[in-house]
């Protein structure tokens, strides 16, 4: 792999600001957003009266704990503009979640919203290596969703030409790969699996592609998933971070040249976590829920919003902005089996570390006898692997790392949906209660 690490002058000047320099704009720019979400969102001049505060009481960061906490049904019960903070007139973009699981979470953008946006995801990509003139292959989905049009946005702002392809059409996208020679991708990790799939059926060697760089979110991936996809591709993975009730992309950044965890964009957005349970920030280094306050956002500040994705803040390293580790996941796809809580990403781990699998899985939950019981789906990498042996090496390795008894189906190559944007990791077949 070629060393990809960007040259000192071409990053923004506050990438390698002092630690006084980021508090002091982060200190300015929380105040005028606590004020411009509290004057032009009806929401949180109720939720911040109610709670006792005021804008005012702000006078150090720390301050900021005294505030109330948004959380996504607050987002849907003023849906579709009850949260923005501008006219409507004055919104240049807007984008929603699927709502698959209810009500669309809407969001909305001013023109300098979009500004902002495009410099932090510019930011990110020049961070895993691209250059003005590179060649990106943007397989995020283009649509209400923010992964394709935020990175283009991004990929404009950085002088990259960008190819939009979207998510889908497996076969064309290797097609254009290897006719067009990307030197970048932006894409799902599980999707990018779906893609090496396709090389390997078409007869090509991946590793023979041009790609020297894969931009990697949307969902969790584990480090074992990227020793998994550097190998197969000959190029670095990197991970990109981000939600639209935050923004989209962009919001943290993994470095090429240092690949430790995510850098946050503090100029932008003000990272806390908290215990879950009771609210109560933690120290930087501890476990935890990760939320996050808008600093500049005109069009939908927030304020204190809980992700509900797990991680927690480490020192900076290649840039002087704090990172966040990998997220282990959401507190939502947490699985509680017999008492022992358990992540998607700890499957994928232990299924990495089985030889002959293949890196697709899915988790499925049921409930017989009372008793929830999970079983993962996953298969075999070639006709020639014992696949009795490999089940059992699997469940061996979950009891033995995660301390759970699992039932392991490994069915034949192919067998396990797959993704083509978000993959869905567990299938809940339990009664509702
Ligand atoms: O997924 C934005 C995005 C697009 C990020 C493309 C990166 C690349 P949402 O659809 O609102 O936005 O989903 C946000 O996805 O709260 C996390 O649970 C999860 N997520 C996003 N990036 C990562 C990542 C986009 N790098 C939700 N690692 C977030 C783990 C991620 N989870």
């Amino acid at each position: 792999m070629k060393d990809l690490t960007p040259a000192p002058h071409s990053l923004d000047p506050i990438e390698t600001a002092s630690r006084d320099e980021i508090t002091a704009l982060q200190t300015e720019r929380l105040r005028w957003s606590l004020n411009h979400a509290y004057k032009n969102v009806p929401f949180y001049r109720q939720s911040f009266d109610a709670a006792g505060v005021h804008p005012d009481d702000l006078s150090a960061l720390q301050d900021l704990s005294k505030f109330p906490f948004t959380v996504k049904t607050d987002l849907r019960d003023n849906y579709p503009f009850g949260m923005f903070a501008v006219p409507r007139d004055q919104v240049a973009r807007i984008h929603a979640s699927s709502g698959t699981t209810g009500q669309p979470t809407v969001v909305g953008y001013t023109q300098t919203d979009l500004d902002h946006w495009a410099s932090v995801v510019a930011r990110s990509l020049r961070a895993a290596g691209l250059v003005p003139g590179d060649l990106l292959h943007n397989a995020y989905g283009y649509g209400l969703f923010t992964g394709g049009l935020g990175i283009h946005l991004g990929a404009d702002a950085l002088g990259l030409a960008t190819v939009p392809i979207s998510g889908g059409m497996t076969p064309r996208q290797v097609r254009l790969i290897e006719d067009f020679q990307p030197k970048g991708i932006t894409v799902t990790p599980s999707y990018a699996l779906s893609i090496l799939d396709e090389y390997n059926k078409q007869g090509l060697d991946p590793r023979a592609s041009s790609l020297q760089v894969g931009i990697f979110g949307a969902e969790p991936w584990t480090n074992a998933m990227r020793a998994e996809i550097e190998q197969a591709f000959d190029m670095h993975a990197v991970d990109i971070y981000g939600l639209s009730e935050v923004m989209g992309p962009g919001v943290s950044m993994e470095c090429v040249e240092s690949k430790d965890g995510l850098h946050i964009w503090e100029d932008h957005f003000y990272p806390e976590i908290i215990n879950p349970e009771t609210g109560v920030p933690v120290a930087d280094g501890e476990q935890g829920e990760l939320v996050f306050t808008s600093l500049t956002k005109e069009a939908f500040p927030i304020i204190r919003y809980r992700t509900r994705d797990l991680t927690r803040l480490l020192p900076g390293t290649a840039r002087t902005m704090r990172r966040m580790e990998k997220v282990t996941g959401r507190s939502d796809d947490m699985i509680i089996l017999r008492g022992v809580n358990v992540f998607p990403t700890q499957i994928e781990e232990a299924l990495m570390a089985v030889p002959g699998l293949a890196p697709h899985f899915q988790i499925e939950l049921t409930r017989p006898d009372r008793m929830d019981q999970m079983r993962i789906l996953c298969e075999t990498a070639d006709t020639s692997v014992d696949a009795a042996g490999c089940a059992k090496a699997l469940s061996a390795s979950v009891k033995q790392t995660i301390g759970i008894s699992v039932k392991v189906d490994v069915g034949s190559t192919g067998s396990v949906t797959r993704s083509e944007g978000k993959a869905v990791r567990i299938v809940d077949k339990r009664p509702k209660s």
